[in-house]
């Protein structure tokens, strides 16, 4: 059956989560927004929430299905945070294909249940893949140096739709490093010891992961 159909059911397994009063974190990429549209149609039918964005993306599609948005420093606290991932094992994330792990790190880390949604394409027995690091573009050729020490294929992203490097929603550039991830919590920790780092993509905490399935959902 169709991924598409795997990323709703993975959708679908997060919204038993949500109750009334909630503030609720929307992560970034195509199967978060089959969550952001469905969380809509719950408001339609009367739920009572508040949404924290975590990029532009996500921003704009809350706002035109008229998902009430705040800002970060206008909740005390996040209830649920729902984002997807591009690779998941058991125990750790590979996130920023779009470019939005820095806000999703804040808002999945920040929220008391942060749940990961995704189609069993993603589910990996080991972290290989490409490791996004997001840095602040003053300092990229020198932290491009210092990735290349964990893989000589480290690069800067560059824009499809722009000449020169893509610019993430924190005005920053992105570094690519394809990589296997042995040791997932060291890595993330070192990875962002590199001055000019700003985040990278490895999560390693979170409460569930949520794979979708053709008929319905399983949770890890
Ligand atoms: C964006 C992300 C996304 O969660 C990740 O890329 C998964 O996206 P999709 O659901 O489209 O496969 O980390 O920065």
């Amino acid at each position: 059956m169709a991924m598409s159909t795997q990323k709703i059911n993975a959708a679908k397994g997060a919204l038993r989560y949500l109750k009334d009063g909630m503030v609720v974190g929307l992560g970034s990429g195509t199967t978060a927004r089959e969550f952001i549209f469905l969380l809509s149609e719950r408001i339609k039918q009367g739920l009572d929430i508040e949404a924290v964005t975590t990029s532009l993306d996500s921003r704009f599609i809350a706002k035109s299905l008229g998902i009430k948005i705040v800002e970060l420093d206008q909740v005390e606290r996040i209830d649920l945070a729902v984002d997807g991932a591009d690779l998941a094992t058991k125990t750790a994330l590979l996130k920023g294909g779009g470019g939005a792990l820095t806000r999703e790190k804040i808002v999945g880390y920040g929220a008391k249940t942060f749940l990961v949604i995704i189609d069993e394409s993603k589910l990996r027995p080991k972290l290989s893949g490409r490791l996004v690091v997001e840095v602040v573009p003053f300092a990229y050729a020198f932290a491009l140096k210092q990735l290349k020490d964990y893989s000589k294929d480290a690069s800067v992203r560059m824009s499809s739709e722009k000449l020169g490097p893509t610019i993430t929603d924190n005005g920053n550039f992105l570094i690519d490093v394809p990589m296997e991830i042995k040791d997932p919590e060291k890595i993330e920790h070192e990875i962002n010891s590199i001055p000019g780092v700003v985040e990278n993509g490895i999560f390693t905490k979170f409460s569930k992961i949520i794979v979708g399935l053709d008929n319905g959902f399983k949770e890890l």
